[in-house]
């Protein structure tokens, strides 16, 4: 099973009937409508409603549907195929998945799609909510990254895009041998967006700390230019954390600013786990 409770640590089985899960000390999850477990219990939140707001979610979705980060996806995709395992099913996590725009794209763009066992976490309700709603061929849980409530040596791939983890829960969560994709934003990343907001824009560090016992397997550059629309671009700067800097007046000059060309520069890191201490 792929769950542990969130209480107890004791693994979680579904009940049939009902669709909840249980553990053997009787702590009950139910199964919410749109298919995802809540797996947060109130007593480990640190605010009533953590992670991304409902507005970042909302922005972060009008944006990549409209498909701007399509070609980083699909370089998310083909680097899940290259390094499938032998054994079927596959298991991977989208971790901090957001409103789930990667995890729907693994399952659009990866060829060994049918083989994928996909979960997805995220500490939002909001976005989970959304994600569980649009796409059913995959699971979905509330829950923190921190203490992801998942049973050990489980995953044969753990994604993070932009999304805080915990190394050792990392670790603990996927196999030997497991495979951790991790996107951060290259050097210059929404530069054009940024010279609006800073007086100095500094290139980002291109170097990715990787986590102990993990050898990098691959590195990739991915950096090309969008000219969002109008809404687009309102949209991109909502779901950044520069845009709560942005005055009101600047925000205008966004908005009006046409035809402006904005650079994306993302830095694919493919590191697999040698062994666990
Ligand atoms: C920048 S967003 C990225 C979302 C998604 N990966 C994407 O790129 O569309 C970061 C996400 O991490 C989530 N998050 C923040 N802290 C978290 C935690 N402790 N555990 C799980 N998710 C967390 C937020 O709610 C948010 O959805
Ligand atoms: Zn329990």
């Amino acid at each position: 099973m792929p769950y542990i409770c969130p209480i107890c640590q004791l693994p979680l089985v579904q009940h049939i009937p009902s669709k909840g899960y249980y553990c053997k000390k009787k702590h009950h999850f139910d199964l919410a409508k749109e298919g995802y477990l809540n797996l947060l219990p109130v007593q480990h939140k640190k605010s009533k409603d953590p992670g991304d707001s409902r507005a970042m979610m909302r922005s972060r979705r009008n944006f990549l549907e409209s498909e701007y980060y399509l070609p980083m996806a699909k370089a998310i995709a083909t680097l899940i195929d290259k390094y499938k395992p032998e054994s079927r099913p596959m298991h991977v996590l989208d971790m901090g998945c957001g409103e789930g725009y990667y995890s729907r794209q693994i399952k659009a763009f990866c060829e060994c799609s049918a083989d994928i066992d996909l979960h997805g976490i995220d500490i939002a309700k909001n976005a989970i909510f959304a994600a569980a709603k649009k796409q059913q061929n995959a699971h979905f849980i509330v829950a923190s990254n921190k203490k992801p409530p998942y049973a050990d040596n489980f995953f044969d791939l753990i994604l993070k895009v932009y999304a805080p983890s915990n190394e050792n829960e990392v670790k603990r969560i996927l196999k030997t041998k497991g495979f951790l994709l991790t996107v951060t934003p290259g050097p210059k990343h929404l530069w054009q967006l940024k010279e609006f907001i800073y007086k100095k824009v500094n290139e980002h560090n291109i170097t990715v700390d990787l986590p102990e016992d993990f050898e990098q397997i691959e590195s990739q550059r991915i950096s090309y230019k969008i000219k969002p629309d109008q809404i687009s671009r309102m949209a991109l700067l909502q779901m950044t954390p520069f845009a709560w800097r942005v005055k009101n007046e600047m925000l205008n000059t966004i908005q009006r600013a046409n035809g402006l060309e904005i650079e994306t520069d993302f830095i694919l890191t493919l590191a697999q786990l040698k062994l666990k201490t």
